[in-house]
């Protein structure tokens, strides 16, 4: 039996660092791990500008821990009114890596998103001339739309057509959830990819509402059935370049966790590939662990591979049931279980 694993230094496709007390309280546990992370612009207020890009960066790299070597990677939050110059020059200047799109309260923060994605033609031509990646988190906001549905509804509705339209347009469809959204990538051509969490790949919808309603297994998209749970694992693991690792580590304080209407979120940063290497090792794929995890995405981004490497180690690692920070407490994925594998950095 593999007793360790020694691969390219990953990066994390998709995380939330959030800004100020939580920023620090955070972003340690992801700069342990990975080399660079895309980070999600949905603060409040999101940003939007270059500046507040720059400004933001600046405050990440001033709350990493001495000695980390992390690089942060920009992402301009699309609201309707985005402008195609002010986004271009920001990805020309190597301020913003990419674009994310939030259908308009779809999630967290996202009540400035984009309402109807016909009013960003002129930016999606923009991007797609000038290779600038498109993130999208993929699904419906009508409340007449089962839950469980809106990403699959997405894909049919606003994805398709986005892909005919703009067929040379980068776009990465954020956190995966489902079979149609596996075959969906898997089908579409080598503009198109995904990022996977580790919760999608370990937990299904039961999860959620175990023996009582269980707020820290829910994040958005929610978690669905056992067999989509087991379509998003095929992908992972099928050593197909358009899946790639992306946490979606969504910290939220426990108050606003357990709370009547508690926030979707999931914190995975502490023990992110641990999680993943998890998946690898019960598939039998332990090889294509750095793949997905230090190549596939720099290979889709058009950027450098890391140098250097990272190792885990299969040793029991018995992970804590709340991360504290002065007087923030955030419950991380997995607490109180014990993970078989363990990140030596
Ligand atoms: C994210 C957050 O909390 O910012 N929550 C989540 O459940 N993933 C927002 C998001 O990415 O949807
Ligand atoms: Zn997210």
């Amino acid at each position: 039996m593999t007793s360790q694993i020694t691969i390219r230094r990953p990066d994390d496709w998709h995380v939330h660092l959030r800004d100020g007390e939580m920023l620090e309280a955070v972003v340690g546990y992801t700069a342990r791990q990975f080399a660079r992370a895309i980070v999600m612009p949905n603060l409040t207020p999101p940003v939007i500008t270059v500046a507040a890009a720059e400004a933001y960066r600046g405050r990440i790299l001033d709350a990493l821990p001495a000695g980390a070597d992390f690089t942060p990677l920009m992402v301009c939050y699309l609201t309707d009114d985005a402008d195609p110059a002010e986004i271009a020059r920001g990805y020309e200047q190597g301020v913003f890596a990419a674009c994310k799109l939030y259908p308009a309260h779809a999630t967290t923060n996202s009540a400035h998103g984009v309402t109807d994605i016909r009013k960003l033609t002129g930016l999606l031509e923009t991007m797609q001339r000038i290779g600038m990646p498109l993130l999208i988190h993929g699904e419906v906001t009508d409340r007449d739309i089962d839950i469980f549905d809106r990403e699959a509804v997405f894909i049919e509705r606003v994805l398709t057509p986005l892909v005919r339209d703009f067929p040379a347009l980068k776009i990465v469809l954020e956190h995966i959830t489902t079979a149609e959204a596996a075959e969906f990538v898997a089908g579409s051509g080598p503009q198109i990819g995904a990022t996977i969490t580790p919760q999608h790949l370990i937990i299904n919808r039961n999860a959620i509402f175990d023996g009582g309603i269980r707020p820290h297994a829910y994040c958005l998209p929610v978690a669905k059935r056992e067999r989509h749970r087991l379509a998003v694992r095929k992908a992972a693991v099928s050593g197909s370049p358009k899946f790639f690792l992306g946490t979606d580590s969504a910290p939220h304080g426990i108050g606003r966790k357990e709370a009547a209407c508690g926030c979707a979120g999931i914190f995975n940063a502490p023990y992110a590939m641990e999680s993943y290497a998890q998946v690898f090792d019960e598939e039998g794929v332990l090889d294509r662990l750095e793949g997905f995890a230090s190549e596939h995405g720099p290979n889709f981004y058009g950027l450098p591979l890391n140098e250097g490497t990272v190792t885990l180690k299969r040793e029991d690692v018995t992970v804590e049931d709340v991360v504290t920070h002065g007087d923030i407490r955030v419950v991380p994925f997995h607490a109180g279980e014990t993970m078989r594998w363990r990140f030596v950095g």
